[in-house]
């Protein structure tokens, strides 16, 4: 148990990878909160069942009073907020177009939620992680941002995006002995992953590891980032894609 009496919020933690997310760090010891616009409770019911401590609640990470709620109800639940997951996006149900068909309301609504969505909730736990003088913001970004998949223009600056935020933030705040870091996977399969299949057998190709990703691959990077072991760790974006990108 690497965090045992921590406090972390994971944001679009109601399914797929975000779930796993949540519940490794339940496993690990963290009181957990999944903030999503979907129903998190059958995740938070999981947590409770094998003897941790959870909440659902129903976030729109896009909108500044419902971040500034999901800090407040953390607090209230569990007393302090030592790690922010923020891995909320617009990815599974995103339309894949080349860029001249974009419209501006669909790329404005992708930056809302995977830029603005991150951006305002590393806003609303601040002030908490600087009164504690300490907290650790992991941003999920992606491969994708490196490798410059085409038909997702929106998509791809929106995790770019993240990279520099990361950089950014992390000279902020470094201050107040709070850690920011980003997670980059790879295609990462599991039972809503739409993706091309050409991309998926690209990736395969790719990579140095020969097989498909899962979620599981990335809890342990996911836990090194939220626990005390990468104190001194930050500004960072770690690839994790079975060695496909090289940097
Ligand atoms: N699956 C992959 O191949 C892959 C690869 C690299 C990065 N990622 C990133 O990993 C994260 C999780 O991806 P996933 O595959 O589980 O996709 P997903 O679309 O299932 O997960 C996104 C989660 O965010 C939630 N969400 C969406 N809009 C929201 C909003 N406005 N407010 C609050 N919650 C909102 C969704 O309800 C969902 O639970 C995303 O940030 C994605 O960009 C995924």
């Amino acid at each position: 148990m690497r965090l045992s009496g921590r406090v972390a919020i994971v944001t679009g933690g109601a399914r797929h990878i975000g779930a796993a997310y949540a519940r490794k760090l339940a496993e690990e010891g963290a009181a957990v909160v999944i903030a999503d616009i979907l129903d998190g409770e059958t995740v938070a019911d999981e947590i409770r069942a094998a003897g941790g401590r959870a909440l659902a609640l129903k976030i729109d990470v896009s909108d500044e009073a419902d971040t500034g709620r999901m800090a407040l109800e953390t607090v209230k639940a569990f007393g302090r907020i030592d790690i922010l997951v923020n891995n909320a996006a617009i990815f599974i149900n995103i339309q894949r177009h080349p860029f001249y068909e974009i419209s501006a309301e669909e790329w404005d609504r992708v930056s809302a939620v995977n830029i603005k969505g991150p951006f305002l909730c590393a806003k609303a736990v601040f002030p908490q992680m600087k009164e504690q003088k300490s907290g650790k913001i992991i941003n999920i970004s992606s491969s994708t941002a490196y490798w410059g998949t085409p038909n997702f223009l929106h998509y791809v600056a929106s995790k770019a995006a993240l990279i520099g935020m990361t950089r950014s933030l992390a000279r902020e705040v470094g201050e107040f002995n709070i850690c920011v870091n980003a997670i980059a996977p790879g295609l990462v399969e599991h039972e809503g992953q739409n993706a091309p299949k050409v991309l998926t057998e690209l990736q395969l190709k790719e990579r140095s590891i020969k097989r498909l990703q899962t979620p599981e691959d990335l809890l342990g990077v996911l836990t090194y980032l939220a626990s005390s072991d990468s104190d001194f760790v930050t500004g960072q974006t770690m690839v994790i894609d079975g060695g496909s990108i090289l940097y």
